[in-house]
């Protein structure tokens, strides 16, 4: 039977949150595509659409062409708020703090695998990460009708409350039992325990070790876990350590409906677990990524030390915008979790979800 045809009966895998959410499967999906985000709840999950690579004025309407694709189903979005950053949006001034060496490093790598000049800007060429944007960002996410707001790397209790306000159900994803009473103070309805398997910005904890750790301090708080997920016995095991669901990223980017770039598709489709590595060269805070030319370079004996956040990307955002634009081949990366093993063929969204509940049931019934 198809995840479709699935709806009407509850599954094995029903659980508190699906009640609470109106959904047929504990199944979260990340995703930075519009249309994936729209099939991941089209196909009896909860879709969640990651705006931090959005300009404020683009949200509304990717928001609203989203909900124009599930119509009264639920689906969220995200967004990154790291603390620190500056307050403004000034690319001239956070320009004037890199070094000399890193610039020089920069311009070595677009001579040594000839990088043109991209033709425009882009997201990564001229916004800063900054209090400034986020607010904006925030204020475009929070009057659209989006039923869940998430937020990572950091929970400020203002835009928390914003969301409350506005009716939104609240989650924050957390890396390390220490960030659980942050999240709990700000008033989050929801955490995703996300271990350090994961595609995106990670922490140093394992999922295996981490979540029973978050459900622990979390209490009466659901939890979900997150990283490294991309099979059906993960979601059993996830379900076996407390959770109560799961939330996915890298197992979509290579669905039919994301349309990856070719060159990175291919990359995700040969690589393994071992072939991700955590970088700070992506944002200058630790990422897991696909291991390419770009993260060797950053990782040779002579690299400088990748910026801290927001400079690493005011340094980089130029060139990757040019080798993204030109395809240069060996420098082209995603994010990507240690859940790419399980991404050998392209698949829909449909077919994924299809997949991990048959699979999760099929453990579950093996153990009882
Ligand atoms: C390409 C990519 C981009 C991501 N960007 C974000 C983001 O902007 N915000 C966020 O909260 N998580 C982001 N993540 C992390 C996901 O939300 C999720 O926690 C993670 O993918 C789970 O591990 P998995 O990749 O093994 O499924 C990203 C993940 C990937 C693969």
């Amino acid at each position: 039977m198809g995840a479709h045809q699935t709806h009407g009966t509850r599954s094995a895998l029903h659980t508190a949150i699906c009640d609470r959410l109106g959904i047929p499967y504990p199944i979260f999906g990340f995703s930075h595509s519009m249309e994936v985000t729209a099939a991941i709840t089209n196909a009896g999950g909860f879709g969640v659409y990651g705006v931090t690579r959005d300009m404020p004025d683009a949200i509304s309407a990717r928001l609203a062409k989203i909900r124009s694709m599930v119509g009264d189903r639920p689906f969220g979005a995200d967004l990154l708020l790291p603390l620190g950053m500056a307050d403004k949006n000034d690319w001239a001034a956070a320009e004037a703090k890199i070094p000399e060496g890193h610039k020089a490093f920069v311009r070595h790598l677009k001579q040594k695998y000839k990088v043109p000049d991209p033709t425009g800007k882009s997201f990564f060429s001229s916004v800063v990460r900054s209090n400034e944007l986020f607010e904006a960002q925030a204020d475009a996410l929070l009057k659209s009708d989006v039923n869940l707001f998430a937020s990572a790397i950091g929970t400020p209790p203002h835009i928390i409350k914003r969301a409350k306000e506005t009716g939104k159900i609240t989650l924050s994803l957390v890396g390390a039992p220490k960030h659980v009473k942050y999240a709990k103070a700000a008033g989050v309805d929801l955490l995703v325990a996300q271990g350090y398997d994961a595609g995106g910005h990670t922490g140093p904890i394992g999922t295996m070790s981490l979540v029973p750790q978050i459900v622990d301090v979390a209490e009466e708080v659901p939890v979900l876990a997150a990283g490294g997920i991309a099979d059906g016995r993960q979601v059993a095991a996830s379900l076996a350590l407390g959770a109560q669901g799961v939330w996915l990223g890298t197992v979509w980017l290579t669905t039919e409906e994301h349309r990856l770039n070719r060159h990175i598709l291919e990359k995700l489709l040969r690589a393994g677990s071992a072939d991700t590595v955590l970088t700070r060269s992506h944002s200058g805070k630790t990422c897991r990524v696909v291991r390419t030319a770009w993260s060797e370079e950053w990782d040779a004996e002579g690299a400088p030390k990748p910026l801290e956040m927001p400079y690493q990307h005011v340094l980089v955002g130029e060139l990757l915008t040019g080798v993204m634009e030109h395809e240069i081949e060996p420098l082209m990366y995603e994010g990507a979790g240690q859940s790419v093993a399980w991404c050998k063929e392209v698949s829909t969204v449909g077919q994924v979800i299809e997949r991990l509940v048959a699979e999760a049931q099929e453990a579950l019934a093996a153990l009882r």
